[in-house]
């Protein structure tokens, strides 16, 4: 049996959350990391789009914002470069994709791999992409839920930190379905980031144990 190494960070945490939409997962944290008995403070916000309610709810609460938009760059290469560098000015210890619509590239894995977090709304390795409760709800499967994991190279493949289950009902659509996720997803995520921040993690293989 392997030994994994023990993982701790810094007290308070410097949390990056990137956003591409509605940003309530985003708020959520910033509601958490309002008691400083949390462990973490959010200190930056980017998005790969304007005019998000995530960003206004970044701005709201005083956290400074960035953007960078793939359309501004002349190819993924050169946005993953200049997104791991906006990250990076923030001096992160973890990275939290909350809702972020894009994959990060190879510069972005080189930089915060093993310290960036992705929430995904389905159970993982089930109905990965960006379609989690339309996918489910179509497979008919009667149980979804939520997945938080330490993002790869893959497409919602990382090794998993936390999940929720949710019940399917019989007259859901997809946004009921994914509004009842949401709500679960977002006490996931607040309580695995403060277990996280506060007593630190180990990673053995594809194993994350919270400590
Ligand atoms: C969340 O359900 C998140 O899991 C999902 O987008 C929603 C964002 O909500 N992400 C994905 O589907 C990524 N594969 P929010 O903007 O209100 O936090």
């Amino acid at each position: 049996m392997s030994v994994a190494d023990r993982i701790t960070l810094r007290s308070p945490a410097r949390l990056v959350v990137l956003v591409s939409g509605s940003g309530t997962n985003l708020q959520a944290l910033l509601d958490a990391t309002e008691d400083p008995a949390f462990g973490a403070t959010v200190v930056g916000v980017g998005a790969d789009r304007d005019g998000i309610e995530g960003l206004s709810r970044a701005a709201r609460a005083g956290v400074p914002t960035f953007v960078e938009k793939l359309g501004d760059h002349p190819d993924r290469f050169s946005w993953d470069r200049a997104l791991t560098k906006a990250v990076d000015a923030y001096d992160p210890d973890l990275v939290v994709l909350a809702g972020f619509m894009k994959l990060c590239g190879a510069d972005f894995l080189a930089r915060f791999a093993g310290r960036t977090l992705n929430t995904h709304p389905a159970l993982s390795p089930s109905f990965p992409g960006t379609r989690g409760p339309a996918d489910a709800l179509e497979y008919g499967v009667k149980v979804t839920g939520c997945t938080l994991f330490l993002v790869d190279a893959g497409m919602d493949t990382g090794a998993i930190v936390a999940q929720r289950a949710v019940d399917v009902l019989d007259d859901d659509t997809t946004q009921t379905l994914h509004e009842r996720i949401k709500t679960v997803e977002r006490s996931m995520l607040v309580d695995a980031v403060g277990r996280m921040v506060r007593g630190g993690w180990t990673v053995d293989g594809r194993k994350v144990t919270l400590l």
